[in-house]
């Protein structure tokens, strides 16, 4: 009887669970099945714990606040398209947002104008220059045409997709505002040549075109269907007659053999690295470097990274300036790399380097950015909650043989 009675109280149970189902919605289901094969150690938490490790002794006291910044939503930049008619920022103006690239902060500009001389440094009789900040203020010359809107700080309102034009053309471009500071500092100017060897899915690439004063640009990048993605973003933001193979040309070769295809070329090559991309290893388990199966890849990367900016520097003319660039906090993957490129491109291929200063541009930009404090070389935007952009690491090297 009891036996009888435990059976219906069960086929009761499975009853009311089969019936449960068919209300929740699907995507939950999905989850629960999601949540059962789950990796016990998801890369997300790999990630975290590599962090916490690194960055709380890199970074020291900064990194508990750096750390929720990065683990919270990102802020975006709109880049404005100057070639779609819907390029007014009037709409996004009255939305509350404003150009960062000339709202700065003028009273730090008169400051770092009247700067004193700059401390000479010299690591192993490699130059690691920097010249007088005043100098290079003066040298830097942003671009009218690149136009970045941003929400103010501590304001998280998120930007509406972009409208095509009446040609397809997208009025603007959705990245991370502090993205455009590599192309800011690569200081463009009319009649250059630029490369830009790790060039996809094409964000900084659509910033220099927008510069309008690229006599030609090379674009490349190893992956092929990143390329392909590139191609995509070009065709919506870029009129076809500028995509012509005279001013524009788009490869997808191994960066780092680039010195054994074309030495001493470009005038401008931006270096914009793979790298631990920390904020997306945080957030997203798919295609995280942290996972098991990629740890040889992550591992390598300061090697990778090396071989790139060293196939950069032999890309760029003589006097010709490179900006190497990542979207990590990493030390590893950041300054070191630089201190060994500019140390073996001198004693393995006789070309000298000086670190251009870029404390300028940080004094500039301090009202949108948080830059990370006395960094030996480059300067980096670090995560913050009331202006989360960012991490970006730069640095400019020119070449003074
Ligand atoms: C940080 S992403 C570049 C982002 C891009 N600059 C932008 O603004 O959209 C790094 C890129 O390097 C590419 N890459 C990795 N190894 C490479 C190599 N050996 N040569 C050239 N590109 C490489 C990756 O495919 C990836 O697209």
């Amino acid at each position: 009887m009891m036996a009888l009675l435990m059976d219906t109280r069960l086929s009761y149970i499975l009853r009311r669970v089969k019936d449960l189902r068919c209300f929740t919605p699907r995507r939950n289901r999905m989850k629960e099945k999601w949540a059962t094969t789950r990796p016990k150690h998801p890369p997300t938490t790999l990630a975290l714990q590599h962090f916490d490790s690194t960055y709380s002794v890199q970074l020291g006291q900064l990194w508990p606040s750096v750390r929720a910044a990065l683990l919270s939503e990102r802020k975006y930049g709109a880049l404005l398209n100057h070639f779609s008619h819907d390029a007014s920022p009037a709409d996004l103006e009255a939305q509350g947002c404003r150009d960062f690239i000339t709202d700065t902060d003028t009273q730090a500009q008169l400051c770092s104008e009247q700067e004193p001389e700059v401390r000479l440094e010299e690591e192993d009789g490699v130059s690691l220059k920097k010249s007088h900040a005043d100098q290079q203020l003066s040298s830097l010359r942003l671009s009218p045409n690149i136009k970045c809107l941003v929400f103010p700080r501590g304001n998280i309102t998120r930007f509406k997709p972009a409208k095509p034009d009446m040609l397809g053309y997208l009025g603007y471009y959705l990245m991370d505002a502090a993205s455009m500071l590599p192309c800011l500092v690569l200081d463009v100017q009319e009649g250059h040549s630029v490369l830009d060897l790790c060039a996809a899915p094409g964000g900084k690439a659509l910033a220099l075109l927008q510069t309008q004063s690229i006599d030609f640009l090379c674009v490349n990048d190893t992956s092929v269907s990143r390329t392909t993605r590139l191609k995509r973003v070009f065709h919506s933001y870029v009129p076809k007659q500028l995509l012509s193979k005279q001013k524009l040309r788009i490869t997808s070769f191994d960066g780092t053999k680039w010195g054994e295809i074309e030495r001493d070329t470009f005038d401008r090559v931006l270096v914009d690295v793979p790298c631990t991309t920390d904020r997306h290893s945080l957030i997203e388990d798919d295609n995280n470097i942290f996972s098991k199966s990629r740890t040889g890849e992550r591992r390598g990367l300061p090697q990778l990274q090396l071989e790139l900016l060293l196939a950069g520097i032999e890309a760029a003319c003589p006097g010709g300036e490179i900006v190497y660039s990542t979207c990590t906090l990493s030390q590893v993957q950041n300054q070191s790399v630089v201190e060994q490129a500019v140390s073996l491109a001198l004693e393995d291929r006789g070309i000298q380097l000086q670190v251009v200063d870029l404390r300028p541009l940080t004094h500039m930009f301090r009202k949108t950015f948080h830059f990370a404090p006395d960094l030996h070389v480059g300067e980096m935007v670090i995560p913050h909650l009331a202006a989360n952009f960012g991490p970006i690491y730069m640095c400019k090297l020119k070449r003074l043989t």
